[in-house]
């Protein structure tokens, strides 16, 4: 059997924390990742029936019976990844019951995955049903978007139109748009429902006051999805007390959706 450190899954993991953290997204423990598995690679590094101990999931996930994450451990800072990941990371493979999640490797301190687990999975349900070929959500705190938290209305069109115009290539990187929530307590059941259901029509769900959800097939694309909505961020606030000389109209992201072939949300554009 080889060892997961060198699998690519566990590389790449490391390589997406510290950069996330690098970026100022992930102070302290802030911030998580869950990362669908194939089972067939995996078990070239673990053996599938070894189950280290059982962890409540605190929720049903039937749906999910059966398939295995890569999930970063509660309490952990993204800082520390790369230097421990057996301690900062956990590979957990959902029962058949989808009330229980088998270890099957990691959190070797004793710990378990991030709190915010009901929002991953069930965001998991959700974008799987959209697209069977999503396997990464990812959570995190960017600070431009944080800030625009305080100064915008947090509403799904009005929130999607101020990020498209601050960037000419957001609506083609996030032609669906951006849900947004309320602010709501975090680590629970309802948040987690919450933010599935915005992640049926969404690839990225804003959490009012909090931090965003992003949602894709791989690391790369659901970290440039998150990457890409920070900087229009940024450059909203960098911008928004200032007099506006110019702008991108609504037939600028028009000419530039078509020219791309991309499904916008035409319902967001005036
Ligand atoms: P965890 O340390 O449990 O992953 O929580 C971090 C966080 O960002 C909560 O929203
Ligand atoms: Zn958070």
């Amino acid at each position: 059997m080889k060892d997961v450190l060198t699998s690519k899954f566990i590389k790449e993991m490391c390589l997406t924390t510290a950069n996330m953290y690098r970026l100022g997204w992930d102070e302290r423990n802030g911030g998580n990742i869950s990362y669908l598995l194939d089972e067939k690679e995996v078990a070239e590094y673990l053996d599938l029936n070894k189950v280290i101990r059982e962890i409540p999931i605190g929720f049903e996930a039937k749906e999910l019976a059966g398939k295995i994450f890569l999930v970063t451990g509660t309490g952990k800072y993204f800082k520390n990844v790369t230097d421990d990941p057996e301690n900062n990371l956990g590979i957990v493979r959902i029962k058949a019951d989808g009330k229980t999640a088998e270890l099957l490797w990691g959190y070797k301190d004793g710990g378990k995955f991030t709190s915010e687990f009901p929002a991953h999975m069930m965001s998991h349900i959700a974008r799987l049903k959209a697209d069977p070929k999503n396997r990464v959500v990812m959570h995190c705190h960017p600070t431009y978007l944080l800030a625009m938290n305080f100064v915008h209305e947090l509403e799904d069109r009005a929130f999607t139109r101020s990020l498209w115009q601050m960037c000419t290539e957001c609506i083609v990187v996030f032609p669906d748009g951006v849900g947004v929530l309320p602010w709501m307590l975090c680590g629970t059941n309802e948040i987690g429902v919450a933010t599935a259901s915005k992640m049926k029509d969404y690839r990225v769900v804003v959490w009012g006051l909090h931090g965003v959800y992003g949602a894709g097939k791989d690391m790369d694309e659901t970290f440039g999805l998150i990457e890409t909505v920070e900087k229009a961020a940024q450059v909203y606030m960098l911008t928004a007390h200032l007099p506006r000389k110019n702008t991108i109209t609504d037939e600028n992201l028009v000419t530039i959706a078509n020219h791309f072939k991309v499904n916008y949300r035409k319902d967001f554009i005036d």
